[in-house]
């Protein structure tokens, strides 16, 4: 089976993955211009909407009420937190114990006031188990508990916080097994809502945590399509296999497309609807690819029961929706696709700055989401010959819209279990006719439940979630419905001004290292071919003392990862040219420290750059001399531009400027950080290109000279990089490169007088 249509997308795909949202923004304004008539009924709507919502009880145990009393920007909420997730994770009581003794030992609780977030987070978990556990002063507030936890001890506290962690699962989690779920939607109190049944699980590890997953699904199916309850299902890809990222394509294609099939096949024979859920912006477009095979597949042809989640977050969430569309009509189907926000922002926001990428994958502002999402929903909107609208949102102002836009068309709205209960009753009461309405429902045990829950704390507990708004009487409604068409066209600069772009997160100091967007095919192909042709002559390296190349016995190298494979050569020096580059370092050091800091950090950061301008050779070297994978490579690559940047920047500050001392007597003192004098660097085998930069720039820094011996396996890496820093300015005469055996050379090192 093969996937034509998404190779026609990969350029576009390509083009926005990291666009300039200055760029984006404005086309998306664009296509929202048909909305303006809509904007005042929808806003009334709302209104109603919200007002309805507030008006009404909560059904659940309200844990938006309590996320909002205890934010997560505050110290309760992150003990909330940290207490929520290792409790969850660690799978034998013993540890658990010892885990909460160690955070909460009763003397801290006895020592404690009120600024104690454990204290605070603890009464929050008592409150909350109070039925639970039977204790009676549960609404008694503050002093009462803290005496409580004194005379109970641990054991109760320790009680208290697992029940509180299981009651957080109870909220978010229909069943245990999906019997129960089903049981618990037979005694479900929305008459009028559908269920979309998720197995708890994702991110597999093993190919035994993915066959667990499988099963449960495949049990699931099985269980959903007897119940003939108009229920679907919901399928994290990331379940089913331990190696579904974009460097498995292969694996993706047979072996995550077949067991997707096959629960797939069985849905169709029940006439289930399956939804594929969107996950990290890594995996689109081998999930479109997959999702492509699966709609080509003769076997599920027919069946309008195919769907796919698209997450308005992502850049290229227009591009998505269009290849929906059209892979819709070319295999004659209907596909529910299902659109969502996204909730891995994030995670999204720290992996972009983390990788050192040029831009985010995600909009940086909620408003600008809210913007492509009523952009999706009229484009889908435009293809009921292709597409059946599934909106998922808990926002008020976003279904307001909504039901302005839908007319006649087919559509149904979505909400997670245990968030948004009201919504859609209110929007039904206020409209005086049930509207179509489906619950997402996870099912699975709570020690499957982590990475759901943290998802769903983190969008419970944002302070720009309209879940958090609602929640938050103090909140004026009039505020939570802002136009967000109107909101985004007035921002004169469309990135948000606390979100630094990646490259800049460490401010002035100093620039990110560039890391390249591997998971993006035509980015990483490029670079791939850039790398072959620098491969394709043998590389020649040499000892570089006192500037000079020198000539001797030239070793052939071979490729550790194929030892057929010659790379090139490298020549060792003798003890003689250690010595004669021990001798001119010496002399040279003085002129060098007397530059200062600023000086020697504009070189380094010189060198940087070249560093980057010349990355492809530099990882090039590095998996074949060092062979690493290509990941790897760049990992090693980007510490040693970090290296490079770092301590350019802190030559500039330690020691340009001398550090001012007491003068007990009037006179004046002052502290002048200098160079030492030579520095040997012997650098290990493990980071053949980051610590070999690291240690001899940290010396260089400083204002010493350097002899720079590099691991016996990875010369020519450190060869390239001593080029460049020479390239970038550092002084032939203070940088040498002395590659030869250790054994050998170590004597001249030690023994020599400088
Ligand atoms: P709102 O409060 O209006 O929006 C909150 C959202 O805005 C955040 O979740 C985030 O997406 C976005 N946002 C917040 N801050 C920023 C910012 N600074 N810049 C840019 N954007 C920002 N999510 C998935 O990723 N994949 C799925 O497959 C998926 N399936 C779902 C199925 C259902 C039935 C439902 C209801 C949700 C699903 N979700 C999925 C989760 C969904 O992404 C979140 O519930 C949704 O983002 C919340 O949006 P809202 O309209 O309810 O709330
Ligand atoms: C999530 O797992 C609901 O798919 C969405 O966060």
């Amino acid at each position: 089976m093969t996937a034509s249509l998404i190779s026609q997308f990969l350029p576009v795909l390509s083009e926005r993955y990291l666009v300039d949202e200055n760029i984006l923004v404005p086309e998306l304004l664009a296509r929202c211009d048909t909305l303006q008539p809509h904007q005042a009924a929808a806003e009334r709507l709302a209104t109603q909407i919200v007002e309805g919502i507030r008006a009404q009880k909560p059904r659940s145990m309200d844990i938006n009420q309590l996320l909002v009393a205890y934010q997560l920007t505050s110290e309760e909420g992150i003990a909330l937190m940290c207490v929520a997730e290792a409790l969850l994770r660690i799978p034998d009581t013993q540890t658990r114990n010892a885990l909460i003794r160690d955070k909460m030992s009763v003397t801290e609780w006895e020592a404690s006031s009120a600024a104690n977030p454990f204290q605070n987070f603890s009464t929050w978990a008592l409150n909350l188990t109070g039925n639970v556990l039977h204790l009676q002063n549960k609404d008694s507030g503050w002093g009462v508990f803290g005496k409580l936890i004194a005379r109970l001890g641990q054991p109760v506290i320790r009680t208290a916080l697992e029940q509180a962690m299981r009651l957080m699962g109870n909220q978010f989690v229909l069943g245990e097994t999906i019997d129960e779920a089903i049981a618990n939607r037979r005694k479900h109190p929305y008459p009028h809502a559908t269920a979309s049944y998720d197995m708890l699980g994702e991110g597999a590890r093993t190919i035994n945590d993915a066959a667990r997953y499988f099963q449960a699904y495949e049990t699931a199916i099985h269980a959903v399509g007897k119940a003939k309850m108009g229920d679907s299902i919901s399928i994290k890809l990331s379940a089913l296999h331990p190696r579904y990222e974009w460097r498995k394509p292969d694996r993706i294609r047979h072996e995550l497309f077949h067991s997707v099939f096959k629960l797939c096949a069985i849905a169709k024979a029940y006439d289930l609807m399956v939804t594929i859920d969107a996950e990290e912006m890594d995996r689109l477009v081998p999930s479109l690819e997959l999702f492509e095979m699966l709609a080509r597949t003769p076997e599920l042809s027919g069946w309008n029961g195919l769907g796919l989640a698209v997450q308005a977050y992502g850049k290229r969430c227009t591009q998505a929706l269009e290849f929906v569309i059209a892979l819709a009509r070319d295999t004659r189907r209907i596909i529910p696709t299902r659109l969502v926000k996204g909730a891995y922002w994030d995670s999204e926001i720290k992996r972009a700055q983390v990788e050192g990428h040029e831009n985010y994958p995600v909009f940086t502002r909620k408003s600008t989401t809210d913007v492509s999402y009523l952009a999706g929903a009229q484009l889908m909107l435009s293809a009921p010959d292709a597409i059946y609208p599934q909106f998922a949102t808990h926002n008020a102002m976003t279904a307001a819209m909504i039901m302005q836009i839908v007319g006649d068309k087919k559509y149904e709205f979505q909400r997670l279990h245990g968030m948004g209960d009201n919504l859609y009753e209110s929007l039904s009461a206020v409209l005086g006719r049930p509207v179509p309405y489906r619950i997402y429902a996870p099912v699975g045990p709570h020690h499957d439940l982590l990475a759901y829950l943290v998802r769903r704390l983190l969008e419970n507990g944002a302070n720009s979630s309209f879940v958090y708004q609602i929640a938050d009487k103090n909140i004026p409604v009039k505020k939570m419905l802002d136009n967000p068409v109107q909101f985004t066209a007035n921002l004169s600069d469309k990135l948000h001004p606390k979100i630094s772009l990646p490259p800049d997160i460490f401010g002035a100091e100093r620039k990110n290292s560039f890391g390249p967007l591997l998971p993006e095919p035509m980015m990483r192909d490029k670079l791939i071919k850039d790398i072959q042709k620098f491969l394709l002559q043998p590389y020649e390296a040499a000892p570089i003392i006192d500037g000079k190349s020198l000539t001797g016995v030239r070793q052939t190298k071979y490729d550790p990862s194929d030892n057929r494979r010659a790379l090139g050569t490298s020549i060792d020096c003798t003890t003689d040219d250690v010595a004669r580059a021990m001798e001119v370092a010496h002399h040279t050091q003085h002129e060098w420290d007397k530059m200062g800091g600023a000086a020697r950090g504009k070189i380094l950061a010189r060198a940087a750059d070249l560093f980057e301008f010349h990355m492809p050779q530099l990882v090039a070297l590095i998996v074949r001399e060092g062979g690493r994978t290509l990941q790897s490579a760049i990992n090693d690559f980007r510490e040693a531009v970090d290296f490079l940047r770092y301590y350019g920047a802190q030559a500039a500050r330690e020691f340009e400027t001398p550090v001012r001392l007491p003068g007990p007597t009037g006179e004046q003192n002052e502290l002048w950080l200098r160079g030492r004098g030579v520095f040997v660097c012997i650098a290990p085998w493990n980071f053949p290109l980051a610590i070999f930069t690291g240690q001899a720039t940290a010396a260089l820094a400083a204002g010493n000279s350097v002899i720079a011996k590099p691991a016996g396996q990875t010369p020519m890496v450190a060869h390239y990089a001593v080029k460049l820093l020479h390239q970038a300015g550092v002084p032939t005469g203070v940088l040498h490169f002395t590659p030869g055996s250790g054994s050998a050379l170590g004597k001249v090192f030690v023994e020599s007088k400088y």
